[in-house]
């Protein structure tokens, strides 16, 4: 029997999908999650897939460990022999941002030297468009952002961007010391999770009638198509490579539209204007602030709703 395979953010969005897909392939995999992990919506995910999904949810060897602690990352990864690196803290808050760093710069250092140092036959790590470079206010957007559009500082990067593109510069030093690993960029990721985190809070705003749209555009994508590209990229061997995975540019209205007469609700209809914007992050931002809560708006996420971003990716390497 071969080497099982081992997936970071297995509880997550995007890694549940990978983890759904890895064991429809009967591979046998090992899977982080942290003590007070909810295994919940994998076993929901599971259920959309698998008719099986009890017996399906118990192939699942679960291992505790955190992206905050080398030695665990060290201890569950062990003799896996592929590693699907799809854990990550996303957050705009600006109070997390050491703990950001921590979890996504530190967390996928530790497991490059980890892999390196144990010969794992390859790392498939899901990192994000946000690395990418991005054109500035007042430039012609006719340009796509694609995986050779050069990083540069413009100022307004969120400390997610910040923290997840010292996490690929992290597996860009293993690939130069010898690392076989690909690396996917995925732009806004939609589908079925936990409707309180990451990019399923569209889902759950819109759900509770929020009624603003920004004006922006961006790039989305199917999760299912994420967790596709990851096993079809893992399992092929390109190596040291980059992909933007994406499947259509919309604007943010066109979007929430879609979501809001899918769930029935009524379509966002009050644009969020420059002024409207900068109230309503400082409003939110007491509101949290009284409620103990992180900020659902920042001036970070405000900032970047407001852009027109248009991606594009180069084709899937041949078989
Ligand atoms: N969703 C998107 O639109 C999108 C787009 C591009 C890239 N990405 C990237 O894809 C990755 C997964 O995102 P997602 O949408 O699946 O997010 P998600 O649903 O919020 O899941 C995050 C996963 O990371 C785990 N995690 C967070 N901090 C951790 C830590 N310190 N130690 C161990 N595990 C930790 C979470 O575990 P718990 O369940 O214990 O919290 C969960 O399994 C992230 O790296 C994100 O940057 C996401």
């Amino acid at each position: 029997m071969s080497n099982p395979v081992f997936i970071t953010g297995g509880t997550g969005l995007i890694g549940a999908h990978i983890l759904s897909a890895l064991l429809e392939k009967g591979v046998s995999v090992r899977a982080l999650k942290r003590p007070g992990s909810d295994l919940a919506t994998v076993r929901k995910v599971l259920g959309y897939y698998h008719p099986d999904a009890d017996a399906v949810f118990s192939r699942i060897h679960w291992v505790d460990g955190s992206l905050n602690d080398p030695a665990s990352l060290a201890a569950a990864i062990g003799d896996a022999r592929q590693v699907y690196h799809s854990a990550g803290m996303v957050s705009f808050d600006p109070r997390d941002r050491k703990a950001l760093f921590h979890a996504n710069a530190g967390g996928t250092a530790a497991i490059v030297d980890y892999c390196l140092k144990a010969g794992v036959e390859k790392l498939c790590y899901i990192s994000s468009a946000a690395t990418l470079g991005k054109p500035s206010d007042g430039e012609l957007v006719a340009e796509k952002i694609h995986e050779e559009t050069p990083w540069r500082l413009l100022g307004d990067e969120s400390d997610y961007a910040m923290s997840k593109y010292e996490a690929e510069q992290e597996v860009w030093k293993g690939v130069d010391q010898g690392l076989n690993c690909v690396i996917l960029n995925p732009t806004i990721v939609i589908g079925p999770g936990d409707w309180s985190r990451s990019s399923s809070k569209l889902f759950g705003t819109i759900w509770k009638g929020f009624p603003f749209y920004s004006s922006g555009s961006n790039a989305f994508v199917d999760v299912r198509d994420v967790a596709r590209a990851a096993l079809t990229l893992t399992n092929h061997s390109v190596s040291g490579e980059r992909y933007v995975v994406v499947a259509e540019n919309q604007s943010f209205k066109q979007v929430f539209d879609w979501i809001a007469e899918y769930l029935g609700k009524k379509k966002p209809s009050i644009p969020v204007s420059p002024l409207l914007g900068a109230i309503a992050w400082r409003a939110d931002w007491l509101q949290s602030r009284m409620k103990g809560k992180g900020p659902e708006i920042t001036r970070a996420t405000l900032a970047s709703a407001r852009k027109q971003y248009f991606f594009e990716r180069k084709d899937c390497p041949a078989p």
